[in-house]
């Protein structure tokens, strides 16, 4: 059987009552929810809400229409930085980003709409607030920061970069794609103005799935228009949130899924934060034991969610990764979407081998892996 450690990537198995939610939502639920009035619409249109309400439950918010569903992280990220900024903004964000975050922003830089500045992180690989700090500008409208690496697992003091962002004019976006449904989120605590997530990593959902928690009192502008079933008579996008943003048929049979990994995350969030840690703890030991291999930013476990990113030697980590796979271990070699991380890390050009524990990985999975290194790092890749 395969050893899965790509958790970061996606997580699996996802839990048998996901799948029986999404077979549920393909059958008994399967409708166009919010367009028509009848029983199944009707039926299809609770079963949103009751997601709804689950996703604002993990985010720690008493809004659900604050929740607006999106397809992906990216989705979400996107509607977050595109609604959110206009000509002439300054833009903070950091070297730590994913593509996700980095290029949209890219993207308007380009276009010649707003300024950007991006922080380094300190040696151990976090953002300070005084970081932050120090590259305000009068014009900045947007800072932009992951709750945790998806290259070196390092979580992010995202609540006190929130805190020393409250008296400016800046919005704080959160990118939690590795931190949601394995870290707890309190978007107030934080201080987020928006917080975008993915559904089928942590919170242990279906693929098409995730959405963004945005302050009820913040107006992003939307990047996506069309029907939403409501106010139907205006040919402009209607104002109700957060169907604003949600135009087009929803994922419905992905978002009953996701209702239920949700659910499931939520009920065992703390068994699962206490295994993914002991997990991560007996990885970094392992693999730092063994001499030929570097891991990146190993350290205090509490501060890391289940990722651990690591080099054999001078070995092309896409090699290691493929090697691996032939051992019957999955793990993700290359530069994981996530470029200035690696600059930081001095891997731009071999990447880094990075596994990704999960609710299901075991203690022994992970000596397996320990073992499979040991082995490259004794044998040469084979
Ligand atoms: N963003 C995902 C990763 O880090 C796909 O692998």
């Amino acid at each position: 059987m395969q050893v899965y450690l790509d958790n970061a990537a996606t997580s699996h198995p996802k839990p048998e009552c996901v799948v029986k939610a999404v077979v549920r939502g393909m059958t008994e639920l399967n409708c166009n929810p919010g367009r028509s009035g009848h029983d199944r619409a009707i039926a299809g249109a609770m079963a949103l809400m009751s997601c709804r309400e689950s996703l604002a439950k993990v985010l720690g918010c008493d809004d659900a229409m604050s929740v607006a569903f999106a397809f992906n992280c990216t989705d979400a990220l996107n509607l977050a930085i595109k609604g959110s900024l206009s000509y002439a903004d300054h833009v903070v964000t950091t070297m730590l980003e994913h593509n996700s975050v980095i290029r949209p922003l890219r993207t308007l830089e380009a276009q010649g709409m707003i300024s950007l500045s991006i922080v380094e992180p300190n040696e151990e690989g976090i953002i300070t607030p005084n970081a932050i700090r120090a590259r305000l500008k009068r014009n900045t409208r947007l800072v932009a920061v992951t709750h945790a690496s998806n290259v070196t697992g390092v979580i992010q003091p995202v609540a006190a970069i929130g805190k020393m962002l409250a008296d400016t004019n800046a919005a704080f976006l959160v990118d939690g794609a590795q931190a949601i449904g394995v870290l707890p989120v309190n978007v107030k605590y934080l201080g987020a103005t928006m917080y975008a997530f993915p559904g089928h990593k942590g919170l242990l959902g279906p693929q098409g799935t995730g959405g963004v928690y945005i302050d009820a009192g913040f107006d992003l502008n939307t990047v996506r228009e069309g029907g939403t079933g409501s106010s139907s008579e205006l040919t402009t996008q209607p104002r109700e949130r957060p169907e604003r943003y949600e135009s087009g048929t929803v994922n419905l049979h992905g978002l009953a899924g996701l209702d239920a990994g949700a659910n499931f995350a939520m009920e065992n969030e703390l068994t699962i934060r206490s295994h993914e840690r002991a997990l991560v703890e007996q990885m970094q030991r392992g693999l730092s034991q063994i001499d030929a291999v570097t891991v990146y930013c190993a350290g205090d476990v509490r501060n890391r969610v289940g990722v651990v990113s690591f080099n054999i030697g001078d070995y092309s980590s896409s090699a290691v990764a493929d090697c691996l796979n032939r051992a019957g271990i999955a793990v993700r070699g290359g530069l994981h979407c996530a470029p200035g991380t690696h600059i930081t890390l001095g891997t731009l050009e071999r990447g880094a081998v990075r596994a990704s524990v999960g609710y299901a990985t075991s203690a022994g999975d992970v000596e397996k892996l320990i073992k499979e290194v040991h082995n490259i790092a004794g044998n040469g890749l084979r």
